[in-house]
């Protein structure tokens, strides 16, 4: 299927649910500046890229319940277009986007009461884009103002969000297939910044954090992806503690590990991968006996990643394993913290792995969709918090279904505290990798970068 006929069959898709009587509107996202004359670089909306792949700014998608769709976008300006650029512009649009009419945005005042008149209700994506429901309130107040000549303004206002998150939940075939490439390229990116962390050192060059970022955006870029999916992490040592510490400046040192956790952006898609290695290669004794614990965690998170699952469950067995490993290494003292299940119910393990094993992700990298399943969405259940005291209250999780892809990313994470065995100070680890899930468990889709320690040693011996 070409990508226009993935883009207008999602239109209809989204017609049907909202209704013949709808009517719905999605802007793309506003440009934004950097400073003075500067804009950061540009990236479109994601649901509006969902639903057309154009990526100008300035544009407005308005979708009817009968399926036709009207694109407002830049209009061609010869002398704008010598400073900033080719636009595509209205009249070509139809031909190129397959949409059934277009616009120049400068129109969108003058032509939206129009589209809208008639139709019970409309829908826009709530509390997303700044100003919306402003210019929302003109148009329908224009309606409004013409009732007398017959106009009927919409008497509902919907969003669209709901709507259009669980259509990006389940990823398509054609959105797999971008995600994989994107999960190839991210990889090929850490393999390239575990080669460069050992060459420097094993060179005797000084080495700095901000050197595998330059490795890793090298990587992105030179194969096409437009952007990191988000903030790279590159955290030397101790910063590996700090769960959103950036790439900086910091001194990477033999004996350290590195953790990084940074992945690109491909064709509106992310990545997000994190891996920690010895930047001279070699694991210690102490950071291999965590390293293998969180491994493991992750295996079994994996395991439990398949279709029918429930969401929580790759979290629920990470904590298992991690919690006995902690244990079992010192991390926790039996006679002060009890049993596993103590462990787990008390929430013990909360000082060194406090964050959730994973998160959808697709066009953002912390991605759309409910955590809770819908149809169980009346099953509230409340408990205490174990280390609040807090009312918590719990939906039942999501199931998962084939097509769904999210993260499985356990840690742990040791800051220095009398009870902590020292050999463990300022270890830094989490693994995370991305997975598609399958109707009998998950295609990892991240996995061309090493993992276990055995296939990291023998990478940065090559
Ligand atoms: N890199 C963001 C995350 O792992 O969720
Ligand atoms: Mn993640
Ligand atoms: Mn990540």
């Amino acid at each position: 299927m070409n990508s226009n006929a993935i883009y207008t069959q999602r239109r209809a898709q989204l017609a049907a649910k909202i209704g013949p009587n709808s009517v719905a509107i999605i802007p793309t996202a506003p440009e934004q500046q950097r400073n003075r004359d500067s804009d950061f670089p540009y990236r479109p909306d994601s649901y509006f890229y969902y639903l057309c792949g154009f990526t100008e700014p300035r544009a407005w998608l308005v979708i009817s319940g009968d399926g036709q769709t009207t694109l407002f976008c830049q209009p061609k300006d010869l002398e704008r277009e010598i400073w900033d650029g080719y636009r595509l512009g209205p009249e070509a649009a139809p031909g190129q986007l397959a949409v059934n009419a277009a616009f120049s945005v400068t129109e969108l005042d003058a032509k939206l009461p129009a589209l809208l008149d008639g139709r019970e209700a409309v829908w826009f994506p709530f509390a997303t884009h700044k100003g919306l429901e402003t210019r929302l309130d003109g148009w329908l107040g224009s309606l409004r103002g013409r009732v007398r000549y017959g106009s009927l303004c919409p008497q509902t206002q919907r969003d669209l969000c709901g709507v259009l998150d669980e259509m990006r939940l389940v990823k398509d075939p054609h959105e797999q297939a971008i995600m994989r490439r994107a999960g190839q390229i991210s990889a090929a990116a850490h393999i390239r910044a575990m080669q460069c962390s050992v060459h420097m050192l094993q060179a005797d060059q000084e080495l700095r954090e901000y050197h595998l970022e330059a490795e890793l955006l090298h990587e992105f870029r030179r194969h096409g992806s437009q952007f990191p999916a988000y903030g790279s992490i590159v955290a030397a040592g101790a910063n590996a503690c700090v769960l959103h510490y950036r790439a900086d400046r910091g001194l990477i040192r033999n004996g350290e590990l590195v953790l990084i956790d940074a992945a690109c952006e491909l064709d509106g898609y992310a990545s997000d991968i994190t891996r920690t290695f010895p930047a001279n290669g070699r694991f210690t004794g102490p950071q291999r006996t965590l390293y293998e614990l969180v491994l493991a965690a992750q295996e079994a998170a994996i395991a439990a990643t398949r279709a029918g699952a429930r969401f929580t469950d790759p979290h629920d067995a990470a904590v298992k394993v991690l919690a006995q490993g902690m244990l079992d290494v010192g991390l926790l003292d039996k006679n002060k913290v009890g049993s596993l299940q103590d462990v787990i119910e008390k929430r013990a393990y909360f000082p060194f792995y406090m964050h959730r094993t994973g998160h959808w992700i697709g066009m953002d990298v912390h991605d759309c969709g409910d955590y809770t399943e819908p149809s169980e969405i009346g099953q509230v259940s409340s408990r205490k918090d174990a280390l609040t005291g807090d009312t918590i209250k719990d939906r039942p999780a999501r199931i998962l279904q084939p097509g769904m892809a999210l993260t499985i990313e356990p840690g742990i994470y040791v800051r220095p505290a009398d009870a902590v065995p020292e050999q463990f100070h300022h270890i830094g680890i989490r693994i995370e990798d991305d997975a598609i899930v399958t109707a009998t468990g998950c295609e990892l889709i991240t996995r061309d970068v090493p993992v276990d320690v055995a296939g990291i040693e023998a990478l940065m011996r090559a």
